[in-house]
C-alpha cells in the first residue's frame, strides 16, 4: 500500500511562513515524521509539493495505478480549483484533505473548499499535527479496504 502527500502552493514554507497561524515545523520536518509512522506500519509513503495548479493535477492524474491514498493540503487552490477537485474525482482515491489552520475561523474566501466534497475526510485546524492526523486516518481506512477485499474473496 502506498501514501501520496501532495502540499500546495506555500507549504514549502511552512516553519517561516506566518508562524502563528501555521506553527514553527517545517514541511520537511513533517514529512520526516509521517514518514516514521508509514516506516511503521509497513506502507509505502512519497511526497510532493508544487506551488503550480497543473503540477499538482498532474501528480494526481499519475497516483492512479501508482498509489492507494492520498493526503492533500491544496494550500489557496482549496478554495478556487476545479482542476484540482475534478483530477481528484477523475481517479477516484481514498483522499483525505488537511488543513494546518482553522479556515472556518478566518477570512470567509477561506471557508469554502471546493476539494471537500471529494475528499474522504477533512482535518481542519490542528496545526502540523493534522498531518499525523491524516496518517492515522488513511491507516485506518487502508485496513478497512483490507477487510472488505478478504471478506469478498471469502464470499467468491
Ligand atoms: C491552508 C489554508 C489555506 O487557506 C491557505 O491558503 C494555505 C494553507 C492551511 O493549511 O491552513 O496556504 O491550506
Amino acid at each position: 500500500m502506498k501514501i501520496m502527500v501532495i502540499q500546495g502552493p506555500n507549504i514549502n514554507m511552512l516553519g517561516s511562513r506566518e508562524p502563528a497561524t501555521y506553527g514553527t515545523m517545517s514541511m520537511e520536518d513533517i514529512h520526516k515524521q509521517m514518514k516514521i509512522v508509514a516506516d511503521q506500519s509497513g506502507v509505502d509513503i512519497e511526497f510532493f509539493q508544487s506551488n503550480f495548479e497543473g503540477e499538482i493535477v498532474d501528480k494526481i492524474q499519475e497516483c492512479l495505478g501508482e498509489a492507494d491514498g492520498i493526503i492533500i493540503n491544496p494550500a489557496a487552490y482549496s478554495h478556487t480549483s476545479i482542476a484540482i477537485r475534478d483530477a481528484l474525482s477523475a481517479i477516484s482515491l481514498p483522499t483525505i484533505e488537511v488543513h494546518i489552520s482553522n479556515v472556518y475561523r478566518r477570512e470567509e474566501f477561506r471557508q469554502k473548499s471546493l476539494i471537500s466534497p471529494v475528499s474522504n475526510g477533512v482535518i481542519v485546524g490542528f496545526g502540523p499535527v493534522g498531518y499525523h492526523l491524516a496518517m492515522v486516518g488513511m491507516l485506518q481506512m487502508f485496513e478497512q479496504i483490507k477487510a472488505i477485499k478478504a471478506s469478498q474473496e471469502q464470499n467468491a
